[in-house]
Protein backbone atom coordinates (compact mmCIF):
# COMPACT_ATOMS: atom_id res chain seq x y z
CA UNK A 1 0.00 0.00 0.00
CA UNK A 2 1.44 3.22 -0.78
CA UNK A 3 1.01 6.32 1.80
CA UNK A 4 0.90 9.51 0.29
CA UNK A 5 0.65 13.21 1.96
CA UNK A 6 1.52 15.52 -0.41
CA UNK A 7 -1.08 16.59 -3.21
CA UNK A 8 2.10 16.81 -5.75
CA UNK A 9 2.04 12.80 -4.95
CA UNK A 10 -1.18 12.11 -5.63
CA UNK A 11 -1.25 13.76 -8.89
CA UNK A 12 2.01 11.98 -10.14
CA UNK A 13 -0.04 8.52 -9.74
CA UNK A 14 -2.72 9.55 -11.01
CA UNK A 15 -1.13 10.82 -14.24
CA UNK A 16 0.49 7.14 -14.05
CA UNK A 17 -3.01 5.91 -13.62
CA UNK A 18 -4.53 7.50 -16.36
CA UNK A 19 -2.09 6.60 -18.40
CA UNK A 20 -2.09 2.63 -17.73
CA UNK A 21 -5.93 3.15 -18.43
CA UNK A 22 -6.80 2.25 -14.78
CA UNK A 23 -9.70 2.28 -13.36
CA UNK A 24 -9.77 4.35 -10.03
CA UNK A 25 -11.72 3.70 -7.20
CA UNK A 26 -12.10 6.48 -4.07
CA UNK A 27 -13.04 6.19 -0.64
CA UNK A 28 -13.14 9.62 1.30
CA UNK A 29 -13.24 9.17 5.39
CA UNK A 30 -12.16 10.91 8.28
CA UNK A 31 -10.12 7.97 9.67
CA UNK A 32 -11.43 6.53 13.29
CA UNK A 33 -11.93 3.13 10.53
CA UNK A 34 -14.76 0.76 11.48
CA UNK A 35 -16.37 -1.95 9.52
CA UNK A 36 -18.58 0.40 8.36
CA UNK A 37 -16.02 2.29 6.26
CA UNK A 38 -14.61 -1.29 5.09
CA UNK A 39 -17.76 -1.91 3.70
CA UNK A 40 -17.35 1.25 1.09
CA UNK A 41 -13.46 0.28 0.68
CA UNK A 42 -14.23 -3.87 -0.15
CA UNK A 43 -17.12 -2.32 -2.83
CA UNK A 44 -14.50 -0.09 -4.36
CA UNK A 45 -11.75 -3.30 -4.55
CA UNK A 46 -14.26 -5.13 -6.18
CA UNK A 47 -15.33 -2.62 -8.29
CA UNK A 48 -12.02 -0.65 -9.66
CA UNK A 49 -8.57 -1.70 -10.67
CA UNK A 50 -7.25 0.96 -8.19
CA UNK A 51 -8.34 1.82 -5.12
CA UNK A 52 -7.22 5.19 -2.85
CA UNK A 53 -8.72 5.80 0.28
CA UNK A 54 -7.99 9.19 1.89
CA UNK A 55 -8.32 10.06 5.23
CA UNK A 56 -8.38 13.76 6.01
CA UNK A 57 -10.29 15.38 9.26
CA UNK A 58 -11.51 17.92 7.25
CA UNK A 59 -11.93 21.63 9.39
CA UNK A 60 -14.05 23.44 7.29
CA UNK A 61 -17.25 21.05 7.78
CA UNK A 62 -17.25 21.33 11.73
CA UNK A 63 -19.34 24.02 13.04
CA UNK A 64 -18.03 22.92 16.53
CA UNK A 65 -14.30 23.16 17.61
CA UNK A 66 -14.81 20.87 20.43
CA UNK A 67 -15.87 18.61 18.09
CA UNK A 68 -13.09 18.81 15.36
CA UNK A 69 -10.58 18.82 18.47
CA UNK A 70 -12.13 15.85 20.26
CA UNK A 71 -12.45 13.61 17.03
CA UNK A 72 -10.60 10.24 17.53
CA UNK A 73 -7.19 10.42 15.02
CA UNK A 74 -6.33 6.45 14.92
CA UNK A 75 -3.70 6.99 11.92
CA UNK A 76 -1.72 3.44 12.24
CA UNK A 77 -4.73 1.56 13.05
CA UNK A 78 -6.47 3.10 10.35
CA UNK A 79 -3.41 2.05 8.07
CA UNK A 80 -3.30 -1.37 9.20
CA UNK A 81 -7.05 -1.99 8.40
CA UNK A 82 -6.79 -0.16 5.12
CA UNK A 83 -3.34 -2.42 4.26
CA UNK A 84 -5.23 -5.84 5.04
CA UNK A 85 -8.27 -4.96 3.16
CA UNK A 86 -6.37 -4.44 -0.03
CA UNK A 87 -6.17 -0.89 -0.44
CA UNK A 88 -3.39 0.46 -2.95
CA UNK A 89 -3.10 3.61 -1.73
CA UNK A 90 -3.83 6.10 1.25
CA UNK A 91 -3.67 9.69 0.98
CA UNK A 92 -3.12 11.78 4.36
CA UNK A 93 -3.11 15.35 3.77
CA UNK A 94 -2.20 17.75 6.02
CA UNK A 95 -4.85 20.99 6.43
CA UNK A 96 -2.09 23.00 5.09
CA UNK A 97 -1.74 21.47 1.71
CA UNK A 98 -5.03 21.31 0.72
CA UNK A 99 -6.35 24.79 2.31
CA UNK A 100 -3.16 26.77 1.56
CA UNK A 101 -4.81 30.15 1.24
CA UNK A 102 -6.80 29.49 4.66
CA UNK A 103 -9.81 26.67 6.29
CA UNK A 104 -12.33 28.33 4.64
CA UNK A 105 -15.45 26.74 2.49
CA UNK A 106 -16.82 27.69 -0.86
CA UNK A 107 -20.76 28.66 -0.58
CA UNK A 108 -22.74 26.26 -2.47
CA UNK A 109 -26.48 26.20 -3.47
CA UNK A 110 -27.60 23.01 -3.47
CA UNK A 111 -31.25 23.72 -4.27
CA UNK A 112 -32.52 23.15 -0.75
CA UNK A 113 -30.91 19.90 0.04
CA UNK A 114 -28.52 22.04 2.31
CA UNK A 115 -30.99 23.97 4.39
CA UNK A 116 -32.82 20.74 6.01
CA UNK A 117 -32.15 18.29 9.30
CA UNK A 118 -28.37 18.43 9.43
CA UNK A 119 -27.99 21.53 7.69
CA UNK A 120 -30.58 23.19 9.97
CA UNK A 121 -28.36 21.95 13.05
CA UNK A 122 -25.09 22.44 11.22
CA UNK A 123 -24.58 25.43 9.73
CA UNK A 124 -21.98 25.19 7.53
CA UNK A 125 -21.33 21.99 7.69
CA UNK A 126 -22.48 20.81 3.85
CA UNK A 127 -20.51 23.40 2.04
CA UNK A 128 -17.35 22.26 4.10
CA UNK A 129 -18.16 18.90 3.25
CA UNK A 130 -18.63 19.98 -0.61
CA UNK A 131 -15.37 22.46 -0.42
CA UNK A 132 -13.36 19.47 0.47
CA UNK A 133 -15.21 16.52 -1.60
CA UNK A 134 -14.68 19.17 -4.54
CA UNK A 135 -11.40 19.40 -4.28
CA UNK A 136 -10.08 15.23 -3.83
CA UNK A 137 -12.24 15.10 -6.72
CA UNK A 138 -10.59 17.44 -8.59
CA UNK A 139 -7.11 15.99 -7.22
CA UNK A 140 -7.94 12.32 -7.49
CA UNK A 141 -10.37 11.99 -10.71
CA UNK A 142 -11.64 9.31 -9.60
CA UNK A 143 -14.29 6.77 -11.78
CA UNK A 144 -16.18 6.18 -8.82
CA UNK A 145 -16.77 7.70 -5.20
CA UNK A 146 -18.04 5.60 -2.35
CA UNK A 147 -20.62 7.26 0.06
CA UNK A 148 -22.29 5.47 3.06
CA UNK A 149 -25.95 6.27 3.50
CA UNK A 150 -25.42 6.11 7.15
CA UNK A 151 -25.23 10.06 5.95
CA UNK A 152 -27.70 9.79 3.93
CA UNK A 153 -28.34 14.11 3.26
CA UNK A 154 -24.28 14.23 2.46
CA UNK A 155 -24.27 11.25 -0.39
CA UNK A 156 -27.71 13.17 -1.43
CA UNK A 157 -25.79 16.24 -1.42
CA UNK A 158 -22.62 14.89 -3.30
CA UNK A 159 -24.78 13.68 -6.12
CA UNK A 160 -26.24 17.11 -6.59
CA UNK A 161 -22.81 18.49 -6.48
CA UNK A 162 -21.98 15.79 -9.68
CA UNK A 163 -25.03 16.47 -11.42
CA UNK A 164 -24.91 20.69 -11.23
CA UNK A 165 -21.20 20.22 -12.58
CA UNK A 166 -21.49 17.70 -14.44
CA UNK A 167 -18.50 15.92 -13.54
CA UNK A 168 -17.60 12.30 -15.00
CA UNK A 169 -17.18 10.58 -11.29
CA UNK A 170 -20.17 7.70 -10.55
CA UNK A 171 -21.43 8.32 -7.06
CA UNK A 172 -22.09 4.34 -5.43
CA UNK A 173 -24.48 4.73 -2.34
CA UNK A 174 -23.36 1.91 0.16
CA UNK A 175 -25.75 0.62 2.60
CA UNK A 176 -25.79 1.68 6.84
CA UNK A 177 -23.14 -1.25 8.28
CA UNK A 178 -24.77 -1.63 11.89
CA UNK A 179 -23.25 -3.23 15.04
CA UNK A 180 -25.24 -6.59 16.04
CA UNK A 181 -27.41 -4.34 18.44
CA UNK A 182 -28.59 -2.35 15.72
CA UNK A 183 -26.32 0.86 16.65
CA UNK A 184 -25.64 2.37 12.86
CA UNK A 185 -21.54 2.28 13.39
CA UNK A 186 -19.52 5.48 13.63
CA UNK A 187 -15.98 7.02 14.42
CA UNK A 188 -17.96 8.95 17.14
CA UNK A 189 -19.30 5.36 18.97
CA UNK A 190 -15.48 5.02 20.73
CA UNK A 191 -16.17 7.60 22.40
CA UNK A 192 -19.38 6.23 24.38
CA UNK A 193 -19.69 5.45 27.95
CA UNK A 194 -20.73 2.17 28.40
CA UNK A 195 -23.73 3.09 30.05
CA UNK A 196 -24.60 5.10 26.85
CA UNK A 197 -23.29 2.78 24.32
CA UNK A 198 -26.25 0.50 25.84
CA UNK A 199 -28.54 3.60 25.91
CA UNK A 200 -27.71 4.39 21.84
CA UNK A 201 -29.17 1.63 20.49
CA UNK A 202 -32.86 3.41 21.22
CA UNK A 203 -31.91 5.53 18.34
CA UNK A 204 -32.24 1.87 16.16
CA UNK A 205 -35.29 0.39 18.18
CA UNK A 206 -36.98 3.79 17.88
CA UNK A 207 -36.47 4.33 14.26
CA UNK A 208 -37.53 0.15 13.23
CA UNK A 209 -40.76 1.21 15.68
CA UNK A 210 -41.24 3.85 13.62
CA UNK A 211 -41.54 2.08 10.62
CA UNK A 212 -43.81 -0.61 12.23
CA UNK A 213 -45.95 2.46 13.87
CA UNK A 214 -46.45 4.57 10.57
CA UNK A 215 -47.80 1.29 8.72
CA UNK A 216 -51.31 2.05 10.50
CA UNK A 217 -50.82 5.89 12.02
CA UNK A 218 -50.36 9.32 9.92
CA UNK A 219 -46.95 11.17 9.53
CA UNK A 220 -47.60 13.44 12.55
CA UNK A 221 -48.57 10.89 14.77
CA UNK A 222 -45.77 9.11 13.95
CA UNK A 223 -43.43 12.02 14.87
CA UNK A 224 -44.94 12.23 18.20
CA UNK A 225 -44.60 8.59 18.78
CA UNK A 226 -40.97 9.02 18.15
CA UNK A 227 -40.64 12.04 20.42
CA UNK A 228 -42.25 10.18 23.27
CA UNK A 229 -40.40 7.09 22.88
CA UNK A 230 -37.00 9.51 23.06
CA UNK A 231 -38.66 10.57 26.50
CA UNK A 232 -38.58 7.64 27.94
CA UNK A 233 -34.87 7.03 27.60
CA UNK A 234 -31.34 9.01 28.61
CA UNK A 235 -31.14 10.31 25.09
CA UNK A 236 -31.84 13.83 23.68
CA UNK A 237 -33.46 14.01 20.64
CA UNK A 238 -32.64 17.00 18.48
CA UNK A 239 -34.25 16.17 15.37
CA UNK A 240 -36.99 13.49 14.07
CA UNK A 241 -38.16 13.73 10.01
CA UNK A 242 -39.75 12.06 7.76
CA UNK A 243 -38.74 13.49 4.19
CA UNK A 244 -38.69 12.51 0.96
CA UNK A 245 -35.23 10.18 -0.67
CA UNK A 246 -34.65 12.38 -3.32
CA UNK A 247 -35.76 15.82 -2.23
CA UNK A 248 -35.11 15.65 1.26
CA UNK A 249 -38.42 17.96 1.93
CA UNK A 250 -40.23 16.55 5.12
CA UNK A 251 -43.48 15.31 4.66
CA UNK A 252 -46.80 15.36 5.96
CA UNK A 253 -48.63 13.18 4.36
CA UNK A 254 -48.08 9.92 2.08
CA UNK A 255 -48.12 9.64 -1.77
CA UNK A 256 -48.33 6.63 -3.51
CA UNK A 257 -44.80 5.14 -4.38
CA UNK A 258 -43.13 7.85 -3.20
CA UNK A 259 -39.94 6.95 -1.19
CA UNK A 260 -39.09 8.07 2.42
CA UNK A 261 -37.18 8.24 5.41
CA UNK A 262 -36.91 8.53 8.31
CA UNK A 263 -33.83 10.73 9.84
CA UNK A 264 -32.49 11.29 13.65
CA UNK A 265 -30.22 13.27 15.41
CA UNK A 266 -29.82 12.51 19.06
CA UNK A 267 -27.08 13.44 21.40
CA UNK A 268 -25.93 10.37 24.14
CA UNK A 269 -24.59 13.23 26.57
CA UNK A 270 -22.65 15.40 24.35
CA UNK A 271 -21.82 12.83 21.89
CA UNK A 272 -24.06 13.65 18.74
CA UNK A 273 -25.61 10.40 16.69
CA UNK A 274 -27.34 10.39 13.65
CA UNK A 275 -29.43 7.55 11.87
CA UNK A 276 -31.68 7.22 9.00
CA UNK A 277 -33.79 4.39 7.70
CA UNK A 278 -36.02 3.71 4.82
CA UNK A 279 -39.35 3.70 5.70
CA UNK A 280 -40.97 2.27 2.70
P1 LIG B 1 -16.58 9.75 7.70
O1 LIG B 1 -17.55 10.12 8.75
O2 LIG B 1 -15.25 9.20 8.09
O3 LIG B 1 -17.27 8.73 6.73
C1 LIG B 1 -16.63 8.32 5.56
C2 LIG B 1 -17.64 7.53 4.74
O4 LIG B 1 -18.00 6.35 5.43
C3 LIG B 1 -18.93 8.33 4.49
O5 LIG B 1 -19.36 8.15 3.16
C4 LIG B 1 -19.89 7.70 5.49
O6 LIG B 1 -21.25 7.80 5.11
C5 LIG B 1 -19.42 6.26 5.49
N1 LIG B 1 -19.85 5.57 6.70
C6 LIG B 1 -19.62 5.91 7.98
N2 LIG B 1 -20.22 5.05 8.82
C7 LIG B 1 -20.88 4.16 8.06
C8 LIG B 1 -21.71 3.02 8.33
N3 LIG B 1 -22.01 2.64 9.58
N4 LIG B 1 -22.21 2.34 7.29
C9 LIG B 1 -21.93 2.71 6.00
N5 LIG B 1 -21.16 3.76 5.68
C10 LIG B 1 -20.64 4.48 6.69
O7 LIG B 1 -18.35 11.37 5.90
C11 LIG B 1 -17.23 11.78 6.11
O8 LIG B 1 -16.27 11.05 6.78
C12 LIG B 1 -16.76 13.14 5.62
O9 LIG B 1 -17.83 14.02 5.63
C13 LIG B 1 -16.09 13.11 4.22
C14 LIG B 1 -17.06 12.61 3.14
C15 LIG B 1 -14.83 12.23 4.26
C16 LIG B 1 -15.65 14.54 3.82
O10 LIG B 1 -14.77 15.06 4.76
Amino acid sequence: MILLRKPEEVQNLITELKSSHKSIGFVPTMGALHSGHISLVNQSTSENDFTLVSIFVNPTQFNNPEDLKKYPRTEKQDAALLETAGVDAVFLPSAESLYPNGEDSEHFDFNGLENQMEGKFRSGHFDGVATIVQKFFKLIQPDKAYFGEKDFQQLRIIQELVKQHNLSVEIVPVEIKRESDGLAMSSRNMRLSPEMRNESTEIYRILTAAKSFLKFNSIQKTKEFVKKEFAKTNLKLEYFEIADETSLLPISELKENQKIRGFIAAFAEDIRLIDNMSLN
